[in-house]
């Protein structure tokens, strides 16, 4: 489902590969070191998004949000990011940490989820912004 929703071409360079499906992906959720959260829609998963602790395991890191081309613009995104942060503050973790390619024009989204930039990273072809939310800034 991810791979589809992120099969968009936005550069030349093609940074789709690396949206493919790492091969140990379900020994990762099976040994919980990644969890998926999906939305389904009539039993249909129709949007996901993946989050696991961040090295030091203060943080969470949130992941390959993504959401069908057909049910965007539904509030479904949202609704994810919403629920990854209610599971964090729930476990006791300080920040959400992500990032995104600033091509792609999902900085704007994140930020009027309450998101801020912390870093950005120069690459040949792209840039990539960091972001992160403070769990004492959820709203309920
Ligand atoms: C990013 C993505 C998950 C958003 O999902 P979504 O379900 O359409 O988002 P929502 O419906 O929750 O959007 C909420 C708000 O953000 C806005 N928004 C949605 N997509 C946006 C985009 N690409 N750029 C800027 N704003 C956006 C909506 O207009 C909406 O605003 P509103 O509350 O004022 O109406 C979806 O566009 C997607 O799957 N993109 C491809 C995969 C991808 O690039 N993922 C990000 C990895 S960092």
């Amino acid at each position: 489902m991810t791979w589809q929703a992120f099969n968009v071409p936005f550069l030349k360079g093609g940074i789709i590969s690396d949206y493919k499906e790492s091969e140990n992906l379900k020994e990762m959720v099976e040994n919980k070191k990644i969890f998926i959260l999906a939305a389904l829609s009539n039993n249909k998963i129709v949007g996901a998004v993946r989050y696991k602790s961040t090295a030091n395991g203060q943080n969470i890191y949130l992941f390959r949000l993504a959401v069908l081309k057909f049910y965007r613009y539904m509030g479904i995104g949202s609704k994810l990011v919403k629920r990854v942060e209610k599971i964090t503050k729930k476990l006791g973790y300080k920040k959400i940490k992500l990032d995104c390619v600033l091509e792609k024009g999902l900085f704007p989204y994140y930020k009027k989820l309450g998101y801020r930039v912390y870093n950005i990273k120069k690459h040949d072809d792209h840039y990539d912004v960091f972001m992160y939310k403070r769990v004492n800034s959820f709203k309920k």
